[in-house]
């Protein structure tokens, strides 16, 4: 079980006092995360599951939530982001990224829109996701999953050619609750930018040094397979956390979902 008492030791919060909420299972943290922001009172609310029974990924997938992986989500309620929502997931995936990185010395990158990738290996995912009642904005969710303690033979056959899991970079089993009270404070310690008039570029650029999409040739999958694919350049994102991307016949697009592949070129 993951030791709440753990969590709390380990935690060196200024910004917010989170409430905690460990579960054994439940169907997914991001659902119990939400019906926080509806019915409970505290401003940040993080939720963690030891397992998942219909852990949710981006674009309605499953996301596979066996014992040993990390499953956190972290409520933050309306009145402490001042309307920067895409902001908020962006600064997670940093958050989890350095963090990992510097606890188990993994060389780890963000790959948008916010994947968390070791040489192109799918290590993480986040979801974000705007909460509303009626036409009030009541806050964000940001669930944040990350293949731990996972061996890569439990993972899924169609995965397990794109993934890999911290236990297999390190090759030992890690503390779940170092983890989850470092991305806790990591995230914490970044959450001033919603005061500052410079929160966009301190972020951004953080997130545009740990990201390997920016600079790269990419090829953009849209979500509706209808849709053509496009080729080219990332150069950056926007304040929505649109991927900016230079087509090969120069025009600059933005893309706000699906899939990007890094394509190898001669230069790069
Ligand atoms: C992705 O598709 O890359 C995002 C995956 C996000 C998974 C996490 S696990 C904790 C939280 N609860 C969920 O149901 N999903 C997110």
């Amino acid at each position: 079980m993951v030791d709440p008492r753990l969590i709390t030791m380990h935690l060196d919060t200024k910004r917010f006092s989170p409430e905690l909420v460990v579960l054994k299972t439940t169907e997914s943290t991001n659902e119990i995360a939400k019906s926080h922001l509806h019915t409970g009172s505290s401003d940040v609310v993080v939720v963690i599951s030891e397992t998942q029974t219909s852990g949710k990924g981006r674009h309605d997938r499953e996301w596979f939530s066996p014992k040993g992986g990390l499953f956190m989500s972290i409520a933050i309620r309306n009145n402490l982001l001042r309307g920067n929502y895409p902001l908020v997931g962006i600064l997670a995936g940093c958050a989890s990224a350095v963090v990992i990185r510097d606890l188990f010395s993994i060389s780890v990158k963000v790959k948008w829109p916010n994947d968390i990738v070791v040489n192109e290996l799918k290590l993480g995912g986040i979801l974000s996701e705007l909460i509303t009642e009626g036409d009030q904005v009541l806050g964000v969710v940001i669930g944040i999953g990350i293949n731990q303690n996972i061996a890569i033979d439990e993972i899924p056959s169609e995965f397990r050619v794109q993934s890999t899991s911290i236990l297999n970079e390190v090759g030992h089993h890690t503390s779940i609750e170092q983890l989850i009270s470092g991305i806790i404070n990591a995230f914490d310690s970044r959450f001033d930018i919603f005061n500052a008039e410079e929160s966009f570029d301190s972020i951004m650029s953080e997130w545009t040094k740990l990201c390997g999409t920016i600079g790269k040739t990419v090829q953009v999958f849209p979500v509706d397979e209808s849709k053509p694919t496009i080729t080219g350049r990332a150069i950056g994102i926007n304040k929505d956390g649109d991927l900016i991307v230079v087509s090969d016949s120069g025009e600059q697009l933005l893309i706000n979902s699906g899939e990007v592949q890094h394509l190898r070129t001669e230069e790069e």
